[in-house]
Protein backbone atom coordinates (compact mmCIF):
# COMPACT_ATOMS: atom_id res chain seq x y z
CA UNK A 1 0.00 0.00 0.00
CA UNK A 2 1.23 3.56 -0.68
CA UNK A 3 2.12 6.23 2.10
CA UNK A 4 -0.93 8.56 2.21
CA UNK A 5 0.02 11.67 1.16
CA UNK A 6 -2.04 15.00 3.39
CA UNK A 7 -2.42 18.21 1.63
CA UNK A 8 -2.99 21.21 3.75
CA UNK A 9 -2.67 23.93 1.20
CA UNK A 10 -5.66 25.02 -1.49
CA UNK A 11 -2.87 25.41 -4.75
CA UNK A 12 -1.00 22.19 -3.55
CA UNK A 13 -4.57 20.67 -3.91
CA UNK A 14 -5.13 22.38 -7.48
CA UNK A 15 -1.77 21.06 -8.64
CA UNK A 16 -1.96 17.63 -7.60
CA UNK A 17 -5.47 17.13 -9.07
CA UNK A 18 -4.52 18.75 -12.16
CA UNK A 19 -1.44 16.47 -12.67
CA UNK A 20 -3.92 13.47 -11.34
CA UNK A 21 -6.52 14.08 -13.98
CA UNK A 22 -3.86 14.77 -16.93
CA UNK A 23 -2.78 11.48 -16.19
CA UNK A 24 -6.23 10.06 -16.56
CA UNK A 25 -6.54 8.82 -13.14
CA UNK A 26 -10.31 9.42 -11.70
CA UNK A 27 -10.26 10.77 -7.92
CA UNK A 28 -13.17 9.45 -5.46
CA UNK A 29 -13.84 11.86 -2.77
CA UNK A 30 -15.36 11.49 1.14
CA UNK A 31 -15.81 14.49 2.16
CA UNK A 32 -16.28 15.08 6.24
CA UNK A 33 -15.43 16.49 9.54
CA UNK A 34 -12.83 14.05 11.05
CA UNK A 35 -13.27 12.26 14.57
CA UNK A 36 -14.07 8.91 11.99
CA UNK A 37 -15.97 6.08 12.17
CA UNK A 38 -17.08 2.92 10.57
CA UNK A 39 -20.34 5.15 8.88
CA UNK A 40 -17.16 7.39 7.57
CA UNK A 41 -15.10 4.50 6.60
CA UNK A 42 -17.93 2.47 4.70
CA UNK A 43 -17.81 5.46 2.51
CA UNK A 44 -14.76 4.90 1.24
CA UNK A 45 -15.12 1.20 0.44
CA UNK A 46 -18.01 2.19 -1.23
CA UNK A 47 -16.01 4.24 -3.48
CA UNK A 48 -14.12 0.99 -4.77
CA UNK A 49 -14.45 0.25 -8.58
CA UNK A 50 -15.95 4.06 -9.06
CA UNK A 51 -12.21 5.75 -9.01
CA UNK A 52 -8.88 4.81 -9.35
CA UNK A 53 -7.59 7.14 -6.40
CA UNK A 54 -9.49 7.21 -3.10
CA UNK A 55 -9.53 10.39 -1.00
CA UNK A 56 -10.73 11.67 2.20
CA UNK A 57 -11.38 15.60 3.05
CA UNK A 58 -10.81 16.56 7.01
CA UNK A 59 -12.44 20.07 7.31
CA UNK A 60 -14.40 20.82 10.08
CA UNK A 61 -16.24 23.70 8.54
CA UNK A 62 -17.07 26.66 10.38
CA UNK A 63 -19.73 28.02 7.98
CA UNK A 64 -22.03 25.03 8.78
CA UNK A 65 -22.30 25.70 12.67
CA UNK A 66 -24.52 28.06 13.89
CA UNK A 67 -23.55 30.87 16.52
CA UNK A 68 -24.13 28.82 19.72
CA UNK A 69 -23.28 25.14 18.22
CA UNK A 70 -20.39 23.10 19.16
CA UNK A 71 -17.51 24.49 16.42
CA UNK A 72 -15.01 24.82 19.10
CA UNK A 73 -15.72 21.87 21.03
CA UNK A 74 -15.80 19.42 17.96
CA UNK A 75 -14.27 16.25 18.58
CA UNK A 76 -10.90 15.40 16.47
CA UNK A 77 -8.00 13.21 16.25
CA UNK A 78 -6.48 13.55 12.97
CA UNK A 79 -3.57 11.26 13.91
CA UNK A 80 -6.21 8.16 14.44
CA UNK A 81 -8.40 9.51 11.33
CA UNK A 82 -5.12 9.44 9.10
CA UNK A 83 -4.45 5.65 10.31
CA UNK A 84 -7.97 4.85 9.62
CA UNK A 85 -7.96 5.92 5.91
CA UNK A 86 -4.46 4.53 5.32
CA UNK A 87 -5.93 1.31 6.45
CA UNK A 88 -8.93 1.48 4.06
CA UNK A 89 -6.81 2.21 1.28
CA UNK A 90 -7.15 5.70 1.05
CA UNK A 91 -4.27 7.42 -0.86
CA UNK A 92 -5.43 11.12 -0.37
CA UNK A 93 -6.11 13.13 2.64
CA UNK A 94 -7.10 17.08 1.95
CA UNK A 95 -6.95 18.31 5.57
CA UNK A 96 -6.42 22.32 5.16
CA UNK A 97 -7.07 25.04 7.61
CA UNK A 98 -9.78 27.37 8.63
CA UNK A 99 -7.89 29.99 7.31
CA UNK A 100 -6.86 28.51 4.28
CA UNK A 101 -10.27 27.83 3.18
CA UNK A 102 -12.10 31.04 4.61
CA UNK A 103 -9.18 34.02 3.66
CA UNK A 104 -10.70 37.60 5.01
CA UNK A 105 -11.66 38.07 1.98
CA UNK A 106 -14.21 35.71 1.00
CA UNK A 107 -17.49 36.52 0.37
CA UNK A 108 -19.24 33.49 -2.07
CA UNK A 109 -21.64 31.15 -1.14
CA UNK A 110 -23.73 28.35 -2.71
CA UNK A 111 -27.75 28.08 -1.00
CA UNK A 112 -30.08 25.64 -2.30
CA UNK A 113 -33.38 27.36 -0.82
CA UNK A 114 -36.62 25.42 -0.03
CA UNK A 115 -34.46 22.65 0.64
CA UNK A 116 -32.34 24.02 3.31
CA UNK A 117 -35.35 25.86 5.16
CA UNK A 118 -37.06 22.71 5.84
CA UNK A 119 -36.56 20.16 8.91
CA UNK A 120 -33.02 20.83 10.11
CA UNK A 121 -32.89 24.15 8.64
CA UNK A 122 -35.80 25.55 10.37
CA UNK A 123 -33.49 25.26 13.63
CA UNK A 124 -29.71 25.56 12.11
CA UNK A 125 -30.57 28.54 9.52
CA UNK A 126 -27.23 28.62 7.49
CA UNK A 127 -26.53 25.22 8.19
CA UNK A 128 -26.58 23.82 4.20
CA UNK A 129 -25.49 26.99 3.14
CA UNK A 130 -22.49 25.96 5.05
CA UNK A 131 -22.70 22.67 3.76
CA UNK A 132 -23.41 23.06 0.23
CA UNK A 133 -21.01 26.17 -0.14
CA UNK A 134 -18.03 23.99 1.37
CA UNK A 135 -19.12 20.64 -0.49
CA UNK A 136 -18.92 22.74 -4.04
CA UNK A 137 -15.20 24.27 -2.96
CA UNK A 138 -14.40 20.13 -2.26
CA UNK A 139 -15.47 19.07 -5.35
CA UNK A 140 -13.85 22.08 -7.51
CA UNK A 141 -10.39 22.32 -4.96
CA UNK A 142 -10.01 18.36 -5.52
CA UNK A 143 -11.34 17.39 -9.07
CA UNK A 144 -13.30 14.14 -7.63
CA UNK A 145 -15.03 12.29 -10.05
CA UNK A 146 -17.10 10.55 -7.99
CA UNK A 147 -18.16 11.64 -4.11
CA UNK A 148 -19.91 9.01 -1.66
CA UNK A 149 -22.10 10.74 1.22
CA UNK A 150 -23.83 8.98 4.44
CA UNK A 151 -27.50 8.72 3.99
CA UNK A 152 -27.08 9.00 7.93
CA UNK A 153 -27.63 12.86 6.91
CA UNK A 154 -30.58 12.65 4.92
CA UNK A 155 -31.54 16.13 4.31
CA UNK A 156 -27.69 16.84 3.58
CA UNK A 157 -27.17 13.92 1.10
CA UNK A 158 -30.67 15.32 -0.78
CA UNK A 159 -28.81 18.89 -0.37
CA UNK A 160 -25.72 17.89 -2.43
CA UNK A 161 -28.22 16.04 -4.88
CA UNK A 162 -30.30 19.07 -5.67
CA UNK A 163 -26.54 21.47 -6.07
CA UNK A 164 -25.59 18.83 -8.72
CA UNK A 165 -28.50 19.20 -10.39
CA UNK A 166 -29.06 22.49 -10.67
CA UNK A 167 -25.36 23.62 -11.28
CA UNK A 168 -24.61 20.57 -13.06
CA UNK A 169 -21.85 19.39 -11.07
CA UNK A 170 -19.82 16.67 -13.39
CA UNK A 171 -19.27 14.62 -10.17
CA UNK A 172 -20.85 10.85 -9.95
CA UNK A 173 -22.68 10.85 -6.30
CA UNK A 174 -22.61 7.52 -4.37
CA UNK A 175 -24.61 7.43 -1.44
CA UNK A 176 -24.35 4.35 1.66
CA UNK A 177 -26.27 3.11 4.19
CA UNK A 178 -26.75 4.47 8.09
CA UNK A 179 -23.73 2.03 9.51
CA UNK A 180 -25.19 1.55 13.39
CA UNK A 181 -24.24 0.53 16.86
CA UNK A 182 -25.45 -2.55 17.71
CA UNK A 183 -28.39 -1.28 19.66
CA UNK A 184 -29.01 0.74 16.33
CA UNK A 185 -28.09 3.95 17.18
CA UNK A 186 -26.55 5.39 14.32
CA UNK A 187 -23.06 5.96 14.54
CA UNK A 188 -22.01 9.46 14.53
CA UNK A 189 -18.91 11.65 16.06
CA UNK A 190 -21.32 13.36 17.67
CA UNK A 191 -22.17 10.16 19.77
CA UNK A 192 -18.68 10.62 22.25
CA UNK A 193 -20.20 13.96 23.75
CA UNK A 194 -22.47 11.43 25.18
CA UNK A 195 -22.01 9.73 28.92
CA UNK A 196 -22.79 6.11 29.79
CA UNK A 197 -26.79 7.13 31.32
CA UNK A 198 -27.09 9.31 27.68
CA UNK A 199 -25.76 6.54 25.71
CA UNK A 200 -28.49 4.44 26.79
CA UNK A 201 -30.87 6.81 26.30
CA UNK A 202 -30.05 6.99 22.36
CA UNK A 203 -31.09 3.78 21.96
CA UNK A 204 -34.59 5.39 22.22
CA UNK A 205 -34.43 6.69 18.88
CA UNK A 206 -33.82 3.49 16.88
CA UNK A 207 -36.17 1.72 19.03
CA UNK A 208 -38.93 4.54 17.68
CA UNK A 209 -37.76 4.24 13.95
CA UNK A 210 -38.03 0.45 14.19
CA UNK A 211 -41.96 0.68 15.63
CA UNK A 212 -42.48 3.31 12.97
CA UNK A 213 -41.18 0.83 10.35
CA UNK A 214 -42.73 -1.58 11.67
CA UNK A 215 -46.33 0.29 11.92
CA UNK A 216 -46.42 1.39 8.89
CA UNK A 217 -45.86 -1.20 6.85
CA UNK A 218 -48.82 -3.23 8.70
CA UNK A 219 -51.78 -0.77 7.42
CA UNK A 220 -51.49 3.32 5.07
CA UNK A 221 -51.34 5.28 7.87
CA UNK A 222 -51.62 8.98 8.68
CA UNK A 223 -48.51 10.77 9.78
CA UNK A 224 -49.84 12.06 12.77
CA UNK A 225 -50.48 8.97 14.49
CA UNK A 226 -47.82 7.90 13.78
CA UNK A 227 -45.58 10.40 15.14
CA UNK A 228 -47.41 10.41 18.05
CA UNK A 229 -46.57 6.85 18.87
CA UNK A 230 -43.17 7.94 18.16
CA UNK A 231 -43.70 10.85 20.98
CA UNK A 232 -44.88 8.62 23.00
CA UNK A 233 -41.33 6.04 23.27
CA UNK A 234 -39.42 9.07 23.13
CA UNK A 235 -41.23 10.42 26.10
CA UNK A 236 -41.26 8.32 28.16
CA UNK A 237 -37.62 9.08 28.92
CA UNK A 238 -37.65 12.65 30.34
CA UNK A 239 -33.83 12.67 29.11
CA UNK A 240 -34.75 12.93 25.57
CA UNK A 241 -36.54 16.54 24.21
CA UNK A 242 -37.41 15.80 20.82
CA UNK A 243 -37.09 18.50 18.50
CA UNK A 244 -38.97 17.75 15.38
CA UNK A 245 -40.30 14.72 13.92
CA UNK A 246 -41.15 14.96 10.00
CA UNK A 247 -42.64 12.72 7.59
CA UNK A 248 -41.26 13.87 4.04
CA UNK A 249 -40.86 12.62 0.08
CA UNK A 250 -37.51 10.94 0.00
CA UNK A 251 -36.82 13.46 -2.59
CA UNK A 252 -38.65 16.81 -2.79
CA UNK A 253 -38.66 16.45 1.59
CA UNK A 254 -42.13 17.91 1.28
CA UNK A 255 -44.54 16.60 4.25
CA UNK A 256 -46.69 13.55 3.79
CA UNK A 257 -50.11 12.59 5.48
CA UNK A 258 -51.06 9.92 4.66
CA UNK A 259 -48.23 7.13 4.18
CA UNK A 260 -49.53 5.41 0.86
CA UNK A 261 -45.74 5.02 -0.82
CA UNK A 262 -42.28 5.19 0.04
CA UNK A 263 -42.07 8.21 2.90
CA UNK A 264 -38.39 9.05 4.79
CA UNK A 265 -39.18 9.97 8.51
CA UNK A 266 -36.57 12.01 9.88
CA UNK A 267 -35.85 13.29 13.38
CA UNK A 268 -33.56 15.39 15.90
CA UNK A 269 -33.31 15.15 19.39
CA UNK A 270 -31.59 16.58 22.23
CA UNK A 271 -30.40 14.44 24.97
CA UNK A 272 -28.53 16.85 27.49
CA UNK A 273 -26.30 19.46 25.18
CA UNK A 274 -26.22 16.51 22.63
CA UNK A 275 -28.30 16.95 19.44
CA UNK A 276 -28.93 13.80 17.25
CA UNK A 277 -30.24 13.19 14.09
CA UNK A 278 -31.65 9.69 12.46
CA UNK A 279 -34.08 8.89 9.55
CA UNK A 280 -35.46 6.47 7.88
CA UNK A 281 -37.80 5.09 5.12
CA UNK A 282 -40.85 3.44 5.72
CA UNK A 283 -44.48 2.62 3.50
CA UNK A 284 -45.08 0.62 0.76
CA UNK A 285 -42.14 -0.05 -1.32
CA UNK A 286 -39.77 1.01 0.84
CA UNK A 287 -36.62 -0.98 1.31
CA UNK A 288 -35.40 -0.84 5.22
CA UNK A 289 -33.49 -3.61 6.08
CA UNK A 290 -33.66 -4.49 10.20
CA UNK A 291 -31.52 -2.59 12.09
CA UNK A 292 -29.12 -5.38 12.90
CA UNK A 293 -27.93 -6.13 9.13
CA UNK A 294 -26.44 -2.62 9.16
CA UNK A 295 -24.78 -3.26 12.20
CA UNK A 296 -21.04 -3.67 12.88
P1 LIG B 1 -19.44 14.25 8.83
O1 LIG B 1 -20.50 14.41 9.85
O2 LIG B 1 -18.04 14.01 9.26
O3 LIG B 1 -19.88 13.10 7.86
C1 LIG B 1 -19.13 12.81 6.71
C2 LIG B 1 -19.94 11.84 5.84
O4 LIG B 1 -20.14 10.63 6.59
C3 LIG B 1 -21.33 12.38 5.48
O5 LIG B 1 -21.63 12.04 4.14
C4 LIG B 1 -22.23 11.64 6.46
O6 LIG B 1 -23.56 11.48 5.99
C5 LIG B 1 -21.52 10.31 6.57
N1 LIG B 1 -21.89 9.59 7.80
C6 LIG B 1 -21.86 10.05 9.06
N2 LIG B 1 -22.33 9.12 9.93
C7 LIG B 1 -22.66 8.03 9.18
C8 LIG B 1 -23.21 6.74 9.47
N3 LIG B 1 -23.50 6.36 10.71
N4 LIG B 1 -23.41 5.88 8.44
C9 LIG B 1 -23.13 6.24 7.16
N5 LIG B 1 -22.60 7.45 6.82
C10 LIG B 1 -22.38 8.34 7.82
O7 LIG B 1 -21.48 15.43 6.99
C11 LIG B 1 -20.46 16.07 7.20
O8 LIG B 1 -19.39 15.58 7.91
C12 LIG B 1 -20.26 17.50 6.67
O9 LIG B 1 -21.50 18.14 6.64
C13 LIG B 1 -19.58 17.54 5.28
C14 LIG B 1 -20.42 16.84 4.20
C15 LIG B 1 -18.18 16.92 5.35
C16 LIG B 1 -19.43 19.02 4.86
O10 LIG B 1 -18.68 19.72 5.79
Amino acid sequence: MSEIRIIRSLHEMISHAEELQKNGIRIGLVPTMGYLHEGHLSLVRLLDGHCDLKAASIFVNPIQFGPNEDLAKYPRNEVRDLELLEKEGCELVFAPSPEEMYPEDYQTYIEVELMSKTLCGRFRPDHFRGVATIVNRLFNLTRCSVAAFGLKDFQQAQVIKKMKRDLHLPVKLLFGETVREDDGLAMSSRNAYLDEEQRNLAGYIPKSLEWVSREANVAEQDSDCLRAGMEDILNTQPGIKIQYIEFVDPKTLDPVQIIDRKVQVLLAVYIGKTRLIDNIEIGPGSKMKPFKELTV
